[in-house]
């Protein structure tokens, strides 16, 4: 299977998650897209559905599916996400689509985060995806010189402003032995926004999509 397929493969799987809710989470990206294109026969039991990007927002309201305000809603039953890294404790690298703060906002805000990737996204370490830190601009230097400090090779991505107007660093070379603990020691520089490291609120279940079959961690 090509990755497209594997990906595909992994959407379908999550579409038993969410049967007969009538809101969902939806997150952002490549298999999500899949994921939100499947929605399309589902739209009948969905009344609406809290999305984690103006792109998915978009893709939402092209198949006929409201999108929620979170502050509307309330907890939301399961949401629906992919990622860049999964590690054997379900601990996440997210953020390469750069829509990290609010699909960080959207797992803490809902019962169950289920995540969906291909198997080439599993390793044993976080880390080798570099991790992306979501900045208020005027920070970027200063919190660039931080990630420094703590081992990693920060790299602006230029050109790029987030959904809520912000800047994304990607933090290379760090090899992430304790996410716990990283997750706090960054959220702790001033200045930035979010960081895409899912350990505290990890997944609760992660599908992963091997060819042959869908694999439940
Ligand atoms: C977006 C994300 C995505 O979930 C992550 O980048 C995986 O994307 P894809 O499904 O395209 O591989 O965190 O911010």
């Amino acid at each position: 299977m090509t990755q497209d397929e594997l990906k595909q493969q992994v959407a379908k799987s999550a579409l038993e998650y969410i049967k007969g809710l009538s809101i969902i989470g939806v997150g952002t990206g490549s298999t999500v897209n899949f994921f939100i294109d499947m929605l399309a026969d589902y739209k009948a039991d969905i009344e609406g559905a809290v999305s984690s990007s103006d792109a998915t927002s978009e893709l939402l309201k092209k198949i006929g599916i409201p999108v929620l305000e979170l502050n509307d809603v309330g907890d939301i039953e399961v949401y629906v996400d992919g990622a860049d890294e999964v590690d054997p404790r379900k601990k996440l690298i997210k953020g390469g689509g750069g829509a990290l703060t609010r699909e960080k906002i959207i797992a803490a805000a809902s019962k169950k985060f289920v995540c969906i990737v291909d198997s080439s996204k599993c390793v044993d370490v976080l880390g080798k995806f570099p991790l992306p830190v979501e900045v208020i601009p005027m920070s970027r230097s200063y919190v660039a010189r931080e990630m420094v400090k703590l081992g990693g090779q920060p790299v602006w991505r230029e050109n790029y402003i987030t959904d809520n107007g912000c800047e994304i660093l990607d933090v290379h070379n760090l090899e992430i032995t304790n996410p716990m603990e990283l997750e706090r020691t960054i959220n702790d520089v001033t200045g930035v926004l979010t960081v895409g490291l899912f350990s505290h609120r990890a997944a609760d279940v992660v599908l992963v999509g091997n060819g042959d079959k869908v694999d439940v961690m």
